[in-house]
């Protein structure tokens, strides 16, 4: 408490250490807690004056009119501000500098939701028939302020934008520490904090598509000192956009740090013609007090209810086939899979990667993609059949597709290779032995488009894995003209937007799941079409915990799905646990588990759906114990006077095994009960177990989860007394 005094009262001296030269009127976009503070000067100029909680007297800084222009809200190349700039133009008559005036300010209820308030305003050049509309749409429950750009150009002709980030927000503290996730195949999300100091610091993507491979677009910023869970003054930012992105960290001049967010990354020059314009992704921006664990819970709260498809629907358990037979399966196999999960629980059977191709039959990963043809030889009595010998045995049926992609190996390929992203006169660049197809083109839009209708039309496929394995090396693209060729990473995502949208649209009764090589595409724009995403082709659940942990900070739970396999040759309990605290589902050929094991999945999938699933698919998340400061991490979930703990041990070590609750009401009493042994008759050795403690004791003692052993693991139930 003092503390968290001693930090307002810090921000508040900072805020009264300047103030602005021009005088103008402030603008505030406000959330229940937050405030984001811009300044509209007499000169015109769009300033930002600070961004934090909306009691402390927020931060800014100032001086000489020259100065001012240091700190503008969407900076512009070329007019006296000297930084890193949000938007970058040369305009139709050559000139290269862009100045944005404020013209007017608008501010909009939203009709149907009155949660939703959006602050537009309208810029324009002094000097050319230039203009921007920076929109600022303010989540008031849930703290998020969304921020993005439109760009029209009513010049006489085309303009290139050199750099068209969506925001740039800028903050004014002593210090900062930037989190960010990086990683790569099979290695998602992976935590880093470092001091920010003087300078640039970017985490970018040039991707292209599989654009998060190798980064996320997810940042967290901790003001003042180091993050933590619960009580830091943070920032977390995060990009709406499937493509290449751009977060850039500035610690300039000011002093301030200016943050700023765009898809405009790996662009040459966007070309934007006479009368055109441009809308930038939407970028979203929460500010806590109360430390990661504050950011991660507004982002769940707010992708909940605004950017997941169909969030409180239960995510199926599935069981998928591609760890368990790869590419080398039949009919007749699959059919046999599908037998061995007969009354296990499983709610649909997934099947992966190799069901195709014409002239060449999908056997390995270097042929067929874009032949979206049932393979004759495997599957003789076609996909009609799955589903129908699936539902027999209690199951749905899915199915996998990577309709974005093209084999130089396939018949598509041969018809169309002006189809395909590449640089035609040198050798290709291909990623798994693929090629991107240029959505760009309206006409390969419409025949992926095609795959979805031709595949999911004529049979009852209840789910469909939409996988994208190929980056883009070569974002050239045969269709644009000469001009726009360096529109192609841009546009390629806008196209791929809305095909996902259309088949969320067309396509209601099919649940999809949104997968990369792993995590190589997760964003919230995404997710609005997806009911979860595939975190990472990584399913060791020792290297899960890592990357479930990373990706747990911005998205909830039911979004990442996370299956049990046999991969790290772990204990089946721990790969059950690890999957239960996300969207569980299993990739393992049942026929050869032991009897055991199969009676312990049966019994899984049980305790999942009717215990687990109903608290960690709508409840709030509180990271416990990080698997990065601890041989023993835990996560928990609390949903209206119920709880789920769940232990993890990825080191052995007998000591630090107290886990100490949090989210509970102190006064109230909660009955704690571990579940999930592998065998019946087991016991617990968590003392107390069975028995009532008030949420106090839980939260300040703790419990004491013997879990010792690495892959030792432990979920515990807890429930409210009334
Ligand atoms: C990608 C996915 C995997 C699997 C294979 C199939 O790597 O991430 O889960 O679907 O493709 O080729």
């Amino acid at each position: 408490m003092l503390m968290k005094r001693l930090i307002s009262i810090t921000i508040a001296a900072i805020s009264l250490m300047a103030s602005f030269g021009a005088s103008g009127e402030e603008i505030s976009i406000t959330t229940d807690n937050t405030k984001l503070t811009l300044w509209k000067g007499d000169d015109g100029l769009l300033t930002v004056r600070g961004y934090g909680l909306k009691r402390d007297t927020l931060n800014s800084y100032g001086g000489s009119d020259e100065q001012v222009q240091q700190f503008l809200f969407y900076p512009t190349y070329g007019d006296g501000f000297l930084g890193d700039s949000a938007l970058q133009v040369t305009h139709a008559d050559g000139d290269i500098a862009t100045r944005l005036e404020v013209q007017d300010v608008k501010v909009v209820q939203d009709k149907k939701d009155k949660n939703i308030i959006t602050t537009e305003i309208l810029m324009k050049d002094p000097a050319q028939d230039f203009y921007v509309t920076i929109y600022l749409r303010a989540y008031q429950n849930e703290d998020v302020i969304q921020i993005w750009t439109k760009i029209e150009n009513k010049e006489k002709g085309g303009v290139t934008l050199h750099k068209f980030a969506s925001a740039s927000v800028m903050n004014f503290s002593p210090s900062y520490w930037l989190t960010h996730f990086t990683g790569s195949w099979a290695n998602e999300a992976n935590m880093t904090e470092e001091k920010l100091t003087r300078g640039k610091k970017e985490i970018y993507s040039n991707l292209g598509s599989r654009a998060h491979r190798m980064a996320t677009p997810m940042f967290l910023v901790s003001l003042l000192g180091p993050s933590n869970e619960d009580s830091a003054y943070m920032i977390g930012g995060t990009l709406m956009w499937p493509g290449s992105f751009s977060m850039r960290f500035d610690i300039d001049s000011t002093r301030g740090l200016r943050m700023t967010m765009g898809g405009d990354n790996r662009s040459d020059g966007y070309y934007l013609d006479k009368g055109e314009s441009l809308e930038t992704p939407k970028s979203l921006w929460v500010f806590s007090d109360k430390g990661k664990n504050g950011i991660s819970q507004k982002f769940h709260k707010w992708g909940r209810k605004y950017s997941m498809r169909n969030p409180k629907k239960p995510r199926p358990v599935l069981l998928n086939n591609w760890e368990a037979t790869g590419m080398g399966f039949d009919e007749n196999r699959l059919v046999g899979l599908f037998e061995d999960a007969k009354g296990t629980g499983v709610d649909i059977f997934l099947l992966d990667d190799g069901w195709f191709g014409g002239k060449y039959v999908r056997n390995a990963d270097n042929s067929s993609l874009g032949d979206w043809k049932v393979a004759e030889g495997k599957l003789p009595s076609g996909l009609g059949y799955l589903c129908k010998e699936a539902k027999a045995r209690g199951m749905e049926f899915g199915i996998w597709l990577e309709p974005e992609m093209v084999s130089p190996k396939s018949e598509l390929f041969e018809a169309h290779p002006e189809w395909a992203l590449r640089s035609a006169n040198r050798n290709y660049v291909l990623g798994r032995n693929q090629l991107v197809l240029d959505l760009t083109n309206p006409e390969v839009k419409k025949y992926v488009w095609k795959i979805f209708e031709d595949t999911l039309r004529p049979n009852p496929i209840k789910y469909v894995k939409w996988d994208a394995n190929c980056c883009i090396y070569q974002p050239v693209s045969d269709f644009q003209p000469k001009n726009k060729k360096g529109n192609v990473d841009f546009e390629y995502n806008k196209s791929l937007l809305d095909i996902m949208k259309k088949f969320s649209k067309e396509f209601p009764d099919t649940a999809a799941m949104l997968c990369s090589g792993g995590g190589g595409r997760v964003d919230y724009a995404s997710l609005q079409n997806f009911e979860s995403f595939w975190a990472s082709d990584n399913t060791d659940p020792m290297s899960r915990v890592f990357i479930q942990w990373g990706f747990g900070h911005f998205y909830p739970s039911n979004s990442m799905s996370a299956h049990v396999t046999h991969m790290g040759g772990r204990p089946m309990k721990f790969c059950a646990d690890v999957a239960m605290s996300g969207a569980l589902g299993f990739d393992l050929d049942i026929s050869k588990v032991s009897p055991e094991d199969k009676e312990y999945i049966k019994k899984t999938i049980e305790l999942y759906k009717k215990e687990i699933r109903p608290i960690t698919s709508a409840g709030d998340y509180y990271r416990l114990k990080s698997p990065y400061e601890h041989a023993q991490s835990a996560v928990m979930f609390v949903n209206k006077g119920k709880g789920v703990v769940f232990v993890y041990q990825t080191r052995d070590d007998e000591n630090d095994q107290t886990v100490k609750l949090k989210g509970l009401d102190p006064d109230k009493t909660y009955t704690i009960k571990e579940v999930g042994f592998y065998a019946d008759g087991q016991k617990s050795e968590i003392k107390g177990d069975g028995q009532a403690f008030k949420g106090r004791e839980l939260m300040e003692n703790g419990i004491v989860v013997p879990t010792k052993k690495a892959c030792g693991s432990s979920i515990i139930l807890l429930s409210e007394k009334k």
